[in-house]
């Protein structure tokens, strides 16, 4: 089906600058990444840009703290960004700064036009302030006794004894929380939005319950709840005024016409949305106004839960009463726990995602394993890691990568890796076993990424069970059944590409890996469900994914604060060391005394006894048949070995085990240091080498 092309605007929420990202954050870049990428491949026109949130008190207190000016201080932070996005691969089109020029230039021309509106009031309050610091304190940098329980050492905002909320002013023997003075009230003018006005009201209760141009609730249930309660019910007004105001010394933005005061951060953080659009557009030769102001620009926010206010209500009231475009939907998602509690680096729980990129852990597994867990309800996700090990190997490795490992080789051995008709009643079948990709591509629309998933691994089954059946490895054997043999190989591998291009939103990167065996054809989601032309010629396999062994994941949990190293966390000096060290030298008459052989894998199969070994038989030629146990189940199904070639130590002084009689070694690569990845690496010969001939 063609369709309309549309031109979307995708966000997901500026992450504060004072920090590196968590797990947290990387989960709604996945989230909001798979959904850019599907409406890309769906041939629409996407802009995804996000930004750092600069400005504010903590990011200020933080500068002056670590001896810096908050430009600097945001500037280190920022710098450190690309790592994490290249290393998900996050395709934001760019990554702007809230202090910026556009973002001056948005914020103070969208607060002109609220003011013009007649919705900014200035009053005066009474307020904190720190005689030390010349400041006036945020609540979260008052503290004194609870006014309640008479804790000691509370926040200015709740006690967390007693769980009282309450105001800073009504703390006993209040202190300032940077400079330990006692504050005290004085009176200031701040400048408010009037959420109060009755146009406020009455323009958010339309907006929230709205639907999408595509006839979707505009919110999700539990978020439209949500504004419900805090409008005060379908017909209620109960929105405060807003303080959109801070006064000097502040990291932020100048409010016009009123010298020493800012804007309050969460003022021109989400104006920082359309400030990135703005140097995007800026850097790409688009004209901004243009595309802003376009009515066919469906604009998109991805956040978590715990921001929703500000982005159901503050935000579309902004822009609607500054004349602007609002809001087509606000995406909102859970957050992110770890086998079921909430993550805790003092607990040594916390997952870092840094630590993961530099484990050498492949990203599209955690990019599978949280589009798994994801959906468009605002629910927690739970990352759990014997469910996350479960995951990869089961899905991944044993149903998708499973399937091209199993019959490429012989359609590039025996028949030039050209396709052949595939079989359509097994099409057909394969076809029956899923909904179709216009009930996946809605709902990847819906987010709802948890069944996609599922939907394809129907699939990834139905063709799992059609080898099983067929057994290419054995029609192999029969030069009688050549024609047999290329057609189950054409059949299993067009459904492989189905499922590449179905989970390439997903997985891109494995995704592009397994497309690229198919040469320049066609990626675009209209290619779902076609077949290549007869004859087009398949590449070798690739390596597309192993297996996650679980030591791995272990070393993935930071180690609990104070401690030095968890016990499971990897020796990464000493092991890097290790695998720097060459051994001791030898002659050539020493490395002569070996005896490499390639050797072709006639059958493969698990040792039941064990969980490492595969007993492999190998043709080596004019040598014979040899039988070798190798430890390499981690990394391979023996499904996977038939047909292969593979290097065999031929002169290896044959080992008596408990289950047989080793005659020789295969070779493979790997690492002892867990940040080079766990991964088993066969040898393998290039094309052309055959079983017997002599490695030197
Ligand atoms: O909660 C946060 O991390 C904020 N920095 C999110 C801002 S989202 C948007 F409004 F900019
Ligand atoms: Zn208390």
């Amino acid at each position: 089906m063609t369709l309309a092309p549309r031109k979307l605007f995708v966000t997901t929420a500026l992450p504060y600058a004072n920090g590196a990202f968590h797990i947290g954050h990387i989960m709604e870049y996945i989230q909001a990444d798979v959904w850019v990428r599907f409406q890309r491949m769906r041939g629409h026109k996407v802009h995804f840009v996000c930004a750092d949130d600069a400005h504010g008190a903590p990011i200020m207190i933080a500068a002056d703290k670590a001896g810096k000016t908050p430009q600097e201080f945001v500037a280190e932070i920022a710098a450190g960004r690309r790592a994490y996005l290249d290393g998900f691969a996050i395709a934001f089109d760019h990554w702007h700064s809230t202090d910026s020029p556009e973002n001056v230039e948005l914020s103070q021309s969208i607060y002109r036009a609220l003011r013009a509106a007649g919705l900014i009031d200035v009053r005066e309050i009474e307020q904190f302030y720190d005689p030390v610091k010349g400041m006036f304190l945020p609540d979260r940098y008052i503290k004194g006794e609870c006014p309640v329980c008479a804790a000691k050492d509370q926040y200015g905002d709740s006690c967390e004894a007693c769980g009282a909320v309450y105001s800073a002013t009504e703390l006993r023997n209040p202190f300032s929380a940077l400079s330990g003075a006692t504050p005290e009230l004085r009176r200031s003018e701040h400048y408010f939005f009037r959420l109060s006005d009755p146009r406020c009201a009455a323009y958010l209760q339309d907006w929230t319950r709205q639907n999408d141009r595509r006839g979707e609730a505009r919110l999700q249930p539990e978020v439209l709840a949500k504004a419900q309660e805090w409008l005060g019910g379908p017909d209620g007004s109960k929105l405060a005024d807003w303080d959109i105001s801070r006064d000097a010394p502040y990291f932020g933005i100048e409010i016009p016409d009123a010298p020493g005061k800012y804007f309050y951060v969460w003022l021109d953080a989400p104006i920082g949305y359309l400030a990135a659009l703005k140097a995007y557009c800026n850097k790409a030769g688009l004209d901004f106004d243009t595309l802003i102001t376009d009515p066919e620009l469906e604009q998109f926010h991805f956040i978590g839960k715990d921001i929703i206010y500000f982005h159901v209500l503050f935000w579309p009231a902004m822009l609607h009463f500054a004349g602007r475009k609002t809001p087509e939907r606000v995406n909102v998602h859970g957050f992110i726990n770890v086998s079921g509690e909430k993550m805790s680096k003092s607990r040594g729980t916390g997952i870092s995602p840094l630590r993961y990129l530099e484990l050498g852990l492949d990203p599209d597994w955690l990019r599978y394993y949280l589009a798994a867990k994801l959906n468009s309800k605002v629910e927690d996700v739970d990352f759990n890691p014997e469910d996350f090990i479960a995951r990869i190997n089961s899905d991944l490795v044993g149903k998708l990568v499973n399937i091209a490992s199993r019959c490429s080789n012989f359609l590039t051995r025996r028949f030039d890796g050209k396709l052949c008709t595939p079989d359509a009643a097994a099409l057909a079948s394969f076809a029956g076993s899923w909904s179709g990709a216009d009930a996946l591509a809605e709902l990847y629309e819906r987010r709802d990424t948890g069944k996609v998933v599922r939907e394809v691994m129907q699939y990834a089954d139905a063709v799992n069970q059609y080898v099983d059946a067929r057994k290419p490895w054995e029609i192999a054997k029969d030069p009688s059944r050549e024609a047999e043999l290329q057609m189950v190989c054409s059949t299993a591998l067009t459904a492989f590409r189905d499922l590449a291009l179905l989970l390439a939103p997903i997985i891109p990167a494995l995704a592009e890996r397994a497309l690229a065996q198919f040469g320049a054809a066609e990626r675009a989601w209209e290619a779902i469900g076609t077949s290549l032309p007869v004859g087009h010629q398949v590449a070798p396999y690739q390596h597309l994914t192993t297996r996650v062994e679980g030591k791995i994941i272990d070393a993935l949990f930071e180690a609990p604060a104070g401690a030095k190293e968890s016990p499971s966390s990897p020796k990464k000096p000493a092991a890097a060391a290790a695998e720097a060290a060459v051994k001791a030298t030898i002659s050539i008459d020493d490395f002569a005394a070996l005896d490499l052989r390639v050797a072709l894998v006639s059958s493969a199969e698990a040792v039941a006894e064990s969980r490492k070994l595969i007993r492999l038989t190998l043709d080596v030629g004019a040598l014979g048949a040899r039988t070798v146990f190798s430890g390499i189940r981690s990394a391979y199904e023996p499904e996977q070995l038939v047909g292969r070639h593979v290097i065999l130590v031929a002169n290896l002084a044959p080992r008596t085990m408990k289950f047989g009689v080793s005659e020789g070694m295969v070779l493979s690569a790997g690492s002892d240091d867990p940040a080079q990845g766990n991964g088993i690496f066969l040898l393998e010969p290039a094309p052309g080498a055959k079983p017997g001939m002599k490695v030197s």
